[in-house]
């Protein structure tokens, strides 16, 4: 059967990870959380000082770009990939709500944007890919055989988010998991440099009252029509 490419992009906590996840198991592809690969970039960025609350130094961190390494790595035993910073796993530490608070920094410089979209892209050149992120069908592969953009209320993105973090221990009131929802789709959307825009061609998705069976399922549907057309791409 023909190999395709779905880019799946939206705002932050509308299921987006859960449902390339979803795809890509069913149809035995590679599925990337390119949104790790930014935060990764944000955690290095935290732990040599180039960024806290008070101060970003953009020049320093793009100094250091080149000796920054990514790697996904499957763990054999959980079933899915971690995310490798210069070789350490860095897969618990790039999802706390510090990462969360200054990711969108990071996300806007553009060399960053280049270095990550160049791997993305090399990724993804024999297709068989579900990759999930904000500039996927936009920029990364804009010439993706399916596209999706993934909405949801405010609320509900908030709430998803919020129970998550708790279930993994993490210590947060949902007033700041909302303020920082909303304040990241706020600069992602604002960004001068691949700004989180629904690509013309992308079918949207309103999940808030999908169940992740219902939205797998909904999907399948597109997917399943994509994979019978006959291949030109
Ligand atoms: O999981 P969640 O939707 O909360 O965020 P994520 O996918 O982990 O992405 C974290 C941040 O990385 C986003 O808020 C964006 O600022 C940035 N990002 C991006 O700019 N471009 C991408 N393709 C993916 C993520
Ligand atoms: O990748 P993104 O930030 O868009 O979202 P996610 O990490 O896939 O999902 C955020 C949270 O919402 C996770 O805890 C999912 O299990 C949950 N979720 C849900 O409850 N119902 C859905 N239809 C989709 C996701």
């Amino acid at each position: 059967m023909k190999k395709i490419t779905i880019a799946i992009d939206g705002f932050s906590s509308t299921g987006k990870s859960t449902l390339a996840k979803q795809i890509a198991k069913h149809l035995g592809y590679v599925f990337v959380d390119s949104g790790a690969m930014y935060r990764a970039i944000t955690y290095y960025a935290m732990k040599n000082n180039f960024i806290s609350e008070t101060h970003l130094d953009t020049a320093k961190l793009i100094e250091n770009l080149p000796f920054v390494t990514l790697q996904f790595r499957v763990n054999e035993a959980l079933g899915f990939a971690e995310m490798y910073l210069n070789n350490e796993n860095v897969e618990l530490n790039i999802r706390t709500i510090e990462v969360s608070r200054l990711v969108s920094k990071i996300a806007a410089i553009s060399e960053v944007r280049a270095k990550l979209v160049e791997q993305q892209q090399e990724m993804g050149k024999n297709k068989g890919i579900v990759m999930d992120g904000r500039d996927i069908g936009t920029v990364v592969f804009p010439d993706a055989d399916l596209k999706l953009f993934m909405t949801a209320s405010t609320e509900t993105k908030a709430q998803r988010r919020f129970d998550e973090l708790v279930e993994k221990g993490q210590h947060v009131t949902f007033e700041e998991v909302l303020q920082n929802v909303q304040e990241r789709d706020y600069i992602d959307t604002h960004r001068e440099d691949s700004p989180l825009v629904k690509a013309e061609d992308a079918i949207e998705i309103d999940n808030s009252h999908l169940s992740k069976k219902e939205q797998f399922e909904l999907v399948m549907e597109l997917v399943n029509e994509v994979l019978q057309e006959p291949s030109e791409k």
